[in-house]
């Protein structure tokens, strides 16, 4: 097998020499291999052996790239690492009747069965039709809608994802903790639907909106902001907290967790990498560069940002 692409190495990730152990996997992480060009999609659930002749691969995937498909009205993809936990809040979102998350339809092996969304997610650096303010605000409702919904699930007794948000951002609460553009469906330019709760586990609505403005705003660095919102930032960081309902000291916690929020999400990218996982290399490859001037832009910009919103 021809040995996965050597990632280029921001000082600001690179890993201590004695973490890096390619070719390792980690619990609960699975080493998949992006498939090539012109494979045929095959889907990780039983029925893998006969696909569907109306089976799509989804794009846009990175911890399961390549493995996440579109059969009629519904998706099948890996189960998340700790499935019960995952599962029993997909349960309690359908059962609170928060519609913007997939229904669990159900589970066949490794892999999960859930209803399929109508709409479109983006990828960073976003498009145009992402990045009007009505768009950003849009996520801000949905982001509330969600921790509205979820407040009232009790996460105690579930064995969560590793990937543990830090202390002073792990309350108990669930957040979803992976809110980056691909986990967001728009239809008719409006977030309407959120997936991949892979990563949801106890955290903050504060962990949430630090990743969301950083991905919407967008909180990086001036080159890699688009024209139409490159001076507009600090605005629709505002923008944002005021739509979810933000009031009082917790912006500024926010803000405060821009960084924080940054190194850690980075920090899984960079040791699933280490780990050999060809989906998280693909991702990093394109993005190592944004990701290090944007904490260059959030370290230079913390006390604006922390102005912006108080
Ligand atoms: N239930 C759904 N309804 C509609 N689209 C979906 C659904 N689940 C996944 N998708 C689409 O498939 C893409 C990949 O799925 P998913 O996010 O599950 O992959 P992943 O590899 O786990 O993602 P990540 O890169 O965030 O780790 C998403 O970006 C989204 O566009
Ligand atoms: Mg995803």
């Amino acid at each position: 097998m021809a040995s996965p692409p050597t990632p280029a190495w921001p000082g600001r990730f690179r890993l201590d020499p004695g973490r890096e152990r390619p070719g390792a996997v980690a619990a609960g992480v699975r080493a998949v291999a992006a498939p090539e060009a012109g494979q045929s999609p095959q889907p990780a659930h039983s029925a893998a052996d006969s696909p569907a002749p109306n089976t799509e691969r989804l794009a846009g995937g990175v911890a399961n790239r390549g493995r996440v498909f579109r059969i009629g009205q519904t998706v099948h993809r890996p189960q998340a690492p700790f499935p019960a936990a995952t599962h029993a809040l997909l349960k309690h979102l359908d059962a609170v009747g928060f519609s913007s998350a997939p229904r669990l339809l159900a589970t066949d092996g490794d892999s999960e069965v859930l209803s399929w969304i109508p709409g479109q997610a983006a990828q960073t650096p976003l498009p145009s039709w992402a990045l009007g303010d009505a768009a950003l605000v849009s996520v801000a409702l949905l982001l509330r809608r969600f921790h509205d919904a979820v407040a009232s699930f009790d996460p105690t007794g579930h064995h969560w994802p590793d990937e543990r948000v830090p202390a002073p951002y792990r309350w108990p609460t669930i957040s979803h903790n992976d809110i980056h553009p691909g986990n967001i469906i728009f239809s008719d330019g409006r977030a309407i639907g959120l997936v991949d709760f892979d990563l949801a586990g106890p955290g903050s609505p504060i962990w949430d909106l630090a990743a969301a403005a950083r991905c919407w705003c967008p909180l990086l660095s001036d080159e890699d902001v688009p024209n139409s919102v490159v001076d507009r930032r600090f605005e629709r960081f505002a923008l944002l907290l005021d739509a979810y309902g933000l009031a009082g000291h917790a912006r500024v916690e926010v803000a405060e967790a821009l960084l924080d929020n940054q190194e850690w999400t980075f920090r899984i990218v960079v040791d699933n990498v280490m780990r050999g996982h060809l989906g998280f290399q693909h991702y990093w490859n394109s993005v190592a560069g944004r990701a290090e001037r944007g904490h260059r832009w959030l370290t230079e910009r913390r006390q604006d940002l922390i102005a912006a919103v108080r």
